[in-house]
């Protein structure tokens, strides 16, 4: 099948999921436009809206989809002024962009406006971006207000549901754009990996990253990229700066490409040096355990919550192992001792953003338990599902230092221990994970994770001989 085929048949299944909802009213899904910098006569980076791309695979500042039962699917493509002409590049034309999406009915967005008189006063549904509400005019259209439109809430939260549950499971196009998203990650993480040593910035390590992601054609990052060295590995969202690494510490990476809109998500964690020390070798392997067997156990039926409850489970033995927690692991993960080091959740689906819409099951919502509250998928896997493993250990000096959370873990926690890896930093491993119809794919599985791999990396990276 061509690309454009699997579109249409992508839409096909869109319209068929959308005629179970109870509304035969129009359908409007801007892309969204380009918000302005000010000071500059530039855009931010333009992000289309996902379920405008994931509708036409196109990211179109300004352009519009618009469906209804009885006339089926018109692109509105944007087109630019002379005057725009001068400064920015020409728009693909309303024919190229039937060619790219298959969207037969593609037409001048001048229409647009006569597209919405004939439709003032009826319900719509209002998917993808809702810029157009105050930017009505940057559409071509009238202010929003004078157009009577009426957005039927209902009805736009009813599809949109319908829509997001569509997406979870990727098709054909959808795999090749993440698994190019997700190969250059690995080729980013590597570069990384070899460049690292003592004296190095963090910013210096995130600039070779990503020139390598852009080299292997990633469009840019998924998210901003994560580098944190020493106890800055232990800040979840990291910015990288101008911190010097030093032989003894970790590094953690996590980053990810974007291609054609979809996003990779890769995390590892090495030494500065050429050798773990030994807290680092023995918590690095209670994450590898617990994200080996998260790995290990997902499949198709089974519930995201309980691999994150497992690796909970193996985090928490694995802190009681190295004297970090005290008593059985039951009992710690009921009263939530192991999130102090694992404050979050075990990962998120992943694809046209990193976080990807659908990853609660209708009628579910995240727990207020400390332990849960930060999972950001609860549902039961399916083939074609991508989602990331991403288990950690960190030591996070704001929440170890809360006197409260001392007083409430005063005998689970060995606190003497913990006085000692206040600068510890953290640690995760992070891989993207296909499910597939007899278990799962680990896409991001060329990169490797083992602590005696990881080493051998460093100590080549290092010109140190092996063994
Ligand atoms: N990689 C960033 C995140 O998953 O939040
Ligand atoms: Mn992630």
């Amino acid at each position: 099948m061509s690309d454009t085929d699997v579109l249409r048949e992508r839409r096909r299944r869109v319209e068929s999921e959308w005629s179970g909802v109870d509304f035969d009213g129009p359908v409007l899904i801007p892309a969204s436009l380009p918000i302005p910098i000010d000071g500059t006569d530039q855009f931010h980076e333009f992000h289309a809206h996902p379920e405008f791309q994931y509708l036409t695979g196109v990211a179109e500042p300004g352009a519009a989809l618009a469906w209804e039962p009885d006339a089926g699917w018109t692109l509105f493509a944007p087109s630019l002024t002379v005057e725009d002409l001068v400064w920015m590049s020409a728009p693909p034309s309303a024919a190229e962009l039937a060619m790219q999406t298959g969207v037969s009915h593609s037409v001048d967005r001048s229409e647009l406006s006569g597209w919405l008189e004939s439709r003032r006063g009826r319900g719509m549904a209002l998917l993808g971006s809702r810029d157009i509400e105050q930017r009505a005019t940057e559409y071509g259209v009238e202010a929003w207000s004078t157009l009577e439109a009426i957005v039927d809430e209902d009805a736009t939260d009813r599809l949109g549901k319908a829509l997001a549950e569509l997406r979870r499971a990727k098709d054909s196009v959808e795999l090749d754009r993440m698994t190019r998203a997700v190969d250059a990650a690995v080729a980013g993480h590597l570069a990384a990996q070899r460049l690292a040593r003592h004296g190095l910035t963090e910013r210096a390590l995130q600039i070779e990253m990503e020139a390598e992601f852009f080299r292997q054609g990633g469009a840019r990052t998924a998210y901003g990229s994560i580098v944190g060295s020493g106890p800055n590995s232990a800040i979840l969202h990291g910015t990288p700066g101008e911190r010097v690494m030093w032989d003894g510490e970790l590094v953690l990476i996590d980053a990810g490409a974007e291609i054609e809109g979809y996003a990779s998500d890769v995390t590892r964690t090495f030494p500065v040096s050429a050798e773990f020390t030994g807290m680092q070798r023995d918590l690095y392997n209670v994450v590898l355990a617990a994200q080996q067997e998260a790995i290990a156990g997902a499949g198709p039926g089974v519930e995201y919550k309980s691999l994150h409850l497992q690796a909970s489970a193996t985090i928490a033995q694995g802190l009681v192992d190295t004297g970090i927690l005290r008593g059985s692991v039951e009992d710690l993960v009921a009263a939530d001792a192991h999130a102090l080091f694992f404050s979050h959740g075990l990962g998120h689906m992943l694809g046209l953003s990193t976080h990807d819409c659908g990853g609660y099951l209708e009628g579910r919502v995240p727990e207020d338990r400390f332990g849960l509250a930060y999972l950001r998928a609860d549902l039961p896997l399916e083939p074609g599902y991508v989602v990331t493993i991403e288990p950690g250990v960190y030591f996070v000096p704001a929440l170890l230092n809360d006197p409260a959370r001392r007083e409430r873990y005063a005998e689970m926690v060995d606190w003497e221990i913990v006085n000692g890896l206040l600068d510890f930093g953290g640690i995760r491993i992070e891989d993207d994970v296909l499910i597939t119809p007899g278990g799962c794919d680990v896409m991001s599985e060329a990169l490797p994770k083992a602590a005696a791999e990881i080493e051998a990396i460093r100590r080549d990276a290092l010109g140190m001989s092996s063994g």
